[in-house]
């Protein structure tokens, strides 16, 4: 795997997932609350797809497609989150917390900087991601981050077993850049004494 450098937030530390996070992993990802939200977390969540899914980093970082994260607080592991080309061309944004961590505005403060960095480390021109329709806090983030609906799609769930519909958002490179304009925008007003 290549040197990744850990995206640091205020709070939180994002870097590639280790042997060592397996325990919580298997803690964490085992609610029914997080994979029934998930298109490709199974459900339960055993220790050997916790295995699978550690024994599979190598492989899904040296394809160069693909920046898969531990969300992590104090060292711990607390959540995963990523953005890669999945089953289709397009760069997917994805997450998930750990339930003992859900709003305190985590995913909001890491997706953002997971967002920042595939615009401005990875140069990609669009990030997509989805959401089932009930899962409002997802909506909440992702258009918060600038996301905008395109399209209604069915997603396979491997949780349900069945397809789901899912709503799908893109955030182009040009939105992003805007965004960045006028978040700039309160310095540029700034007079000097
Ligand atoms: C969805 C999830 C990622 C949210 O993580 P989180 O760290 O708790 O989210 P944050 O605290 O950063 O932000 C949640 C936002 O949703 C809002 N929200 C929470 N519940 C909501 C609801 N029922 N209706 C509307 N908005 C809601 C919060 O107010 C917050 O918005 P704000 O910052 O503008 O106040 C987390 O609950 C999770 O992992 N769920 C299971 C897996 C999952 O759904 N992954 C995403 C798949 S698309």
């Amino acid at each position: 795997m290549a040197k990744f450098e850990p995206i640091v937030t205020e709070r939180l530390v994002l870097r590639p997932l280790e042997a060592r996070d397996r325990a919580r992993l298997v803690k964490l990802a085992n609610n029914w609350k997080v994979a029934k939200n998930l298109s490709t977390m199974p459900y339960p969540y055993t220790e050997a797809a916790a295995d699978d899914w550690l024994g599979k980093q190598a492989e899904l970082w040296a394809g160069g497609k693909t920046v898969t994260l531990a969300i992590t607080e104090d060292g711990e592991m607390i959540g995963g989150i990523g953005v890669g080309v999945r089953d289709h061309s397009e760069w997917e944004m994805g997450y998930w917390l750990g339930e003992p961590y859900w709003n305190r505005g985590y995913v909001s403060e890491a997706a953002r900087a997971l967002r920042d960095y595939a615009f401005e480390g990875l140069k990609l021109d669009k990030i997509v991601a989805g959401h089932y329709p009930d899962n409002h806090a997802s909506g909440a983030i992702l258009t918060k981050l600038g996301f905008r609906y395109t399209k209604e799609t069915l997603r396979p769930s491997l949780a349900l077993g069945c397809k789901v519909k899912c709503l799908d958002m893109e955030l182009p490179r040009a939105r992003w850049l805007e965004l960045q304009a006028t978040s700039r925008a309160p310095n540029l007003l700034r007079v000097p004494a």
